[in-house]
């Protein structure tokens, strides 16, 4: 019985929602790994297009069991926000959505302290979603954290919370913002304690025993691995690992229980917030690509920065993910063009170089040097079947498949479920194709 990663291998945003959605009904479990509610994962069904945050995308399944593991960071706000947003659209069934009593909750002073952090940064912010991420996993490493498992806890609450408000007291003092009220906070959040009871356990117990009677778990990876803060373009990434070992660590499973990684791609590049993007589109081009896309932030409604196919960074993000099959997103944006280029290697003081570098300030200073495939120049939008796609397409998809050296066995044509083509062979003994298309209304 294998189990699935799907994984982001650009800047996130890859579309990984769609096929998470569409993958499901071949799982029992759906489980999130790492990041929280900065993540936007956009579900289109029928004419109704849904944005999960923080919920584990298989919440739109109400049969499967929805996990949000430890190495999540969790504002408890925000996941009630999202509850009752989703059970005006779908049929919930709260009993089968679980949090890990490891995972981290973010606080109202981490937004704030986020707030402070991006402002000093100047012209070099990160850019980040401002939902008290990267301060929650702050706190985490540095053994102030408060998880969810505590907030049952009203003693240990007050100790930690002690710990934490003589510290960032001090940081607002000095900022000149008013200091932290411990009570309000310990009140707010032993309440948000009880209302969350109900769905906090302990996770790897529960895996394991899952696992020992045959059920399958699909893992949602959040962002993409070039934002992973291990392997991204650090210091512009987010605070966890989005790369398939987070998977680990984040939900207390063995490394010989990720039997498969999918890596999402999209057909070109994009990009939200600050950092290096060797492939970005001069800036007319980035537009044009941007529309064609509606390449406009999930989360926050920021315009995507966007450029084109890197391979030099694909192939990278393949490897540490150890992707074993590719799932091509939004190459129906490209269908008007004339040639397409593909970043395959980088300049970089008179000589290329075809490995993405550990050092961000190499990437910054980098130019992208392009090879040009012929564009294939007719419809592709919502076809589902490979044999009625172009061969000029079928070009460019093998041109990916031979450099990246993993074969595309999922091509999304378009935004809803039925606008996919399946390569079924290719995913036999994976998922259940009858099952899929059942669902691909
Ligand atoms: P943070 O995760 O809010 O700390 O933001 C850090 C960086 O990750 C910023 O560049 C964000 O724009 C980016 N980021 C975070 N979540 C997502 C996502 O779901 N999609 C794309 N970019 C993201």
């Amino acid at each position: 019985m294998k189990n699935l990663a799907v994984i982001g291998l650009q800047w996130g945003d890859e579309g990984k929602g769609k096929i998470i959605d569409l993958l499901t009904p071949s799982f029992d479990i759906v489980a999130r790994y790492q990041g929280g509610h900065n993540a936007g994962h956009t579900v289109c069904i029928g004419q109704q297009r849904i944005v999960l945050h923080l919920l584990p995308s298989g919440a739109l399944h109400p049969e499967k069991l929805c996990v949000i593991g430890n190495g999540v960071v969790i504002d408890p706000r925000a996941f009630f926000e999202e509850l009752e947003t989703l059970k005006k659209i779908v049929t919930l069934d709260e009993k089968k959505i679980i949090i890990s009593a490891r995972a981290h909750i973010i606080l109202p002073y981490h937004l704030e302290l986020e707030k402070i952090q991006e402002e000093m940064r100047g012209s070099k912010k990160i850019g980040t979603t401002f939902r008290g991420i990267g301060p929650a996993y702050i706190d985490k490493y540095g053994r102030l954290g408060i998880r969810a498992g505590d907030l049952m806890n009203e003693a240990f609450l007050e100790e930690q919370l002690s710990f934490n408000l003589e510290q960032k007291n001090i940081i607002f003092q000095h900022f000149n913002l008013p200091p932290l009220d411990k009570k309000n906070i310990i009140q707010d959040y032993l309440e948000f304690g009880q209302k969350l009871k109900p769905f906090i356990q302990e996770i790897t117990g529960i895996l394991n025993e899952e696992i020992k009677k045959g059920k399958r778990i699909l893992f949602e990876g959040a962002q993409g691995a070039l934002l992973d803060v291990d392997y991204g373009t650090y210091p512009y990434v987010t605070s966890s690992n989005a790369t398939a070992g987070g998977i680990c660590t984040g939900l207390g499973l063995p490394p010989s229980q990720v039997h498969e990684v999918l890596g999402v791609v999209k057909a070109y590049t994009t990009r939200v917030g600050g950092g290096p993007f060797p492939s970005e589109a001069e800036p007319q081009m980035a537009i044009k690509l941007q529309e064609r896309g509606n390449e406009f932030g999930a989360t926050t409604g920021r315009p995507r920065r966007c450029g084109w196919f890197d391979l030099v960074a694909v192939k990278y993000a393949c490897r540490i993910n150890g992707v074993t099959k590719l799932a091509l997103m939004k190459p129906d944006v490209l269908e008007d063009m004339d040639e397409i280029p593909i970043c395959v290697g980088y300049r970089y003081k008179g000589s290329i170089i075809t490995e993405f570098p550990p050092e961000t300030w190499i990437l910054e200073e980098v130019e992208p040097v392009y090879k040009s495939l012929k564009g294939w120049k007719s419809t592709i939008s919502g076809l589902s079947s490979w044999e009625e796609l172009p061969a000029r397409f079928k070009e460019f998809v093998n041109y990916l498949e031979d450099n990246l050296e993993v074969e595309i066995v999922i091509v999304s044509t378009g935004k809803k479920r039925s606008e996919t083509v399946i390569k079924e062979k290719k995913l036999a003994g994976l998922i259940n194709i009858q099952e899929v298309k059942n669902c691909l209304i």
